[in-house]
């Protein structure tokens, strides 16, 4: 185990310490394979040229709560021998954690019914997801171009790549990288007024693409674990969090939100997996509601960098709490 308070000169060689291993791009035969096929966003393929060497996996998509800027801190909280474990993300998000590890066998889940279809479709089809991303790229950068294809999304009827090159630009476009849907489920977050938004890294997709090769992926809410998960396997909750205070909520990740029952279904599935032989690591916000919660586990508390947060005298350093079921 590391010292957390140790002084961190370089993240990503300190993350490399704890099996977060970089993965190649894609091979060319999986490359070629997917060039033959066309995309309805416009005739013609497009070869993406591929412009720097293997890279780190990372999330291809901001996400509200992304756990990136906490890397640093998690990483040394994570059990002994985590690397021979299968990597369980329940409330994937971006996947800041998956990616960071990529691991060899994994579970990631979501509620984003979106979300999941842009990961399977990055795994399976990414030249596919490239080809339709880059021509949406090469679309004039403004708003009305942006409406036309918020519309253009939320009509529905594309190909599964073509819908996940739109969940991207729309990401990497619209106002903070928000995922917002009205009642009707409907994508409806303002454009973004970014200068020169990068819609289109094909290297970061195709290691993404790779790192994603083991991976299983479900449209799932949290209380599938009680199903899929198996003794062994290190579980990372990453829920929305329980907000510090009512002026600070921010639960709107899906349509309905994340309400304290939710976070007390979420502990008893934290309990029974605990029963199961599960390692369990789960992050949320420190407040007292929480700490009673999981006050029979070890807490641990991490500080994080709140960016989404009404109010402006909010945006220091924020304790966080990680919980978990072994030392
Ligand atoms: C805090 S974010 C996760 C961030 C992620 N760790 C990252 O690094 O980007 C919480 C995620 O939980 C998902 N979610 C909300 N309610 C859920 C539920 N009941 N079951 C599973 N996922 C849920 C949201 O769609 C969102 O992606």
């Amino acid at each position: 185990m590391w010292d957390i308070n140790a002084p961190m000169a370089n993240p990503a060689a300190v993350l490399a310490k704890v099996a977060l291993v970089p993965a190649p791009t894609s091979s060319p035969s999986v490359r070629r394979a997917e060039t033959t096929r066309r995309t309805g966003l416009g005739a013609r393929p497009l070869h993406v040229p591929s412009s720097t060497p293997a890279r780190r996996p990372a999330p291809f998509v901001k996400w509200v709560g992304g756990k990136g800027r906490l890397l640093s801190q998690l990483a040394p909280l994570m059990p002994p021998g985590v690397e021979r474990m299968r990597h369980v993300e329940p409330f994937v998000g971006g996947g800041a954690l998956f990616f960071a590890r990529a691991p060899k066998r994994a579970l990631l889940a979501d509620v984003n019914p979106d979300l999941v279809g842009t990961y399977e479709a990055i795994r399976d089809e990414v030249e596919t997801v490239l080809r339709a991303l880059a021509r949406l790229a090469a679309l004039p950068h403004e708003s009305e171009q942006f409406y036309e294809l918020r519309e253009r999304y939320n009509a529905g009827g594309q190909s599964k790549a073509e819908r996940a090159a739109l969940f991207i630009y729309l990401n990497k476009t619209c106002f903070n990288g928000l995922h917002r849907v009205n009642r009707a489920g409907h994508f409806n977050v303002p454009f973004g007024r970014y200068k020169n938004p990068r819609i289109l890294d094909a290297d970061g997709l195709r290691v993404a693409s790779h790192a994603l090769k083991g991976a299983k992926i479900v449209r799932d809410s949290f209380e599938g674990l009680l199903r899929n998960a198996r003794p062994g396997d290190f579980v990372y909750f990453d829920p929305p969090y329980e907000p510090v205070s009512r002026t600070a909520s921010f639960t709107g990740y899906a349509q309905d939100g994340f309400s304290q029952a939710d976070q007390e279904r979420l502990r008893d599935v934290f309990a029974a997996l605990d029963r199961r032989g599960c390692k369990l690591m789960l992050s949320n916000s420190d407040v007292p509601f929480i700490r009673e919660l999981y006050g029979r586990w070890n807490i641990d508390v991490i500080h994080a960098a709140r960016a989404i947060n009404c109010d402006p005298s909010g945006r220091g350093k924020v304790a966080e709490v990680v919980v978990r079921n072994y030392c």
